[in-house]
């Protein structure tokens, strides 16, 4: 992570912000996609958006900076590789991340003193965060949007990590629109699987289920972990799930999850393991950012080993091992006690 010039490094991450609202606005105007058919004038994708010409000019030359477009001259600019994933519906699309980053997330992170402070979430948060996300419709679906354009990626490496076939009945607890139960799915023929998650998520997945072609074996049941998780899985998985809470409520969602389980059965936690002593290696960064925007926005944590295992041991389960993967999640294993 360190670079060789220390001031270089230090002005860098003192600036970094800058970059988060420049893609979020070029993807909320829907520049990537306007590119997409080939090169364009500056002029033309001002009038199509309706945005000032010499500021839109403006935009596309730091876009190209940032290695998202190049500028050809005389005002026409050309989508880069890299910029192609800021597409809609492109494969493995992040404009759903650009989208929650630029709207929600950066707007969070400018109150961290406060979550400093106060060692609380700024924003609503908790149980409360996500019901009031569900009375706002286009929060919600980009929200959702973000998930899936983070978990698609992981779910490949999850994959190549870890053995479902001897599984012939998973559920993905706090699956939202099912990108992680799916990609299972396709890759297990013999396998069926359920996603739980909040109920206003029900018509999502079933549409992303159909699209995926897995709507034959993939069910969404609609509830909430604090008061039921359903039987009947050999394995219950849960990513980004835990990271979202304080200690008391991951111990009541596990708690809830291994009074599901058989004796035989599994948790599969997949989270981003918080390390002993924080360096500056790559993994270490992801969750790092993913810790202080769980304090500021979402108001749970990011863990180390040692308390994964005070929560499993709290919920009545044992640890059995860890899985790393590809990613930066790791995929934590644990049977009832
Ligand atoms: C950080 S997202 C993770 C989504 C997904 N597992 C992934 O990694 O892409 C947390 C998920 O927990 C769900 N959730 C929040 N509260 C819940 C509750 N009380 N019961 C069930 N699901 C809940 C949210 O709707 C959301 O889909």
């Amino acid at each position: 992570m360190t670079q060789t010039d220390p001031r270089a490094h230090v002005m860098g991450l003192i600036t970094a912000c800058w970059t988060t609202p420049v893609i979020g606005v070029a993807s909320r105007l829907g520049l990537f996609d306007a590119l997409a058919a080939g090169p364009r004038a500056d002029a033309d994708l001002a009038a199509e958006t309706g945005s000032h010409p010499g500021a839109l000019r403006r935009l596309m030359r730091a876009l190209a900076v940032l290695g998202l477009c190049r500028d050809l001259g005389n005002g026409k600019f050309e989508l880069t590789e890299a910029g192609r994933l800021l597409r809609a519906g492109e494969s493995g699309s992040v404009r759903g991340a650009a989208l929650h980053w630029s709207d929600r997330l950066w707007g969070a992170l400018s109150q961290l003193e406060q979550s400093v402070m106060t060692g609380k979430a700024w924003s609503i948060s908790g149980q409360a965060g996500f019901e009031h996300m569900a009375r706002d419709p286009e929060q919600m679906a980009m929200f959702h949007q973000s998930m899936a354009d983070l978990t698609r990626p992981v779910a490949r490496a999850v994959l190549d990590a870890y053995d479902f076939s001897r599984f012939s009945r998973v559920m993905d607890l706090g699956g939202s629109t099912g990108a992680l139960m799916a990609a299972i799915l396709k890759a297990h023929p013999g396998l069926t699987g359920q996603v739980f998650d909040l109920p206003d998520l029900a018509d999502a997945a079933k549409t992303y289920f159909e699209a995926e072609g897995v709507s034959d074996r993939a069910a969404f049941v609609g509830g909430s972990f604090f008061e039921e998780v359903p039987s009947g899985a050999q394995a219950i998985m849960m990513k980004m799930i835990i990271h979202d809470w304080l200690d008391e409520e991951a111990v009541i969602i596990l708690s809830n999850t291994r009074k599901a389980l058989g004796r035989d059965g599994l948790v599969l936690v997949m989270d981003r393991i918080a390390p002993e002593i924080a360096t500056d290696e790559r993994s270490a960064y992801a969750t790092m950012r993913a810790d202080i925007t769980m304090l500021v926005a979402a108001g749970g944590k990011e863990r180390t080993r040692a308390e994964f295992e005070a929560l499993f041991a709290a919920a009545g389960l044992k640890l059995q091992r860890i899985i790393p993967t590809a990613s930066e999640f790791a995929i934590l294993e644990a049977a009832p006690a």
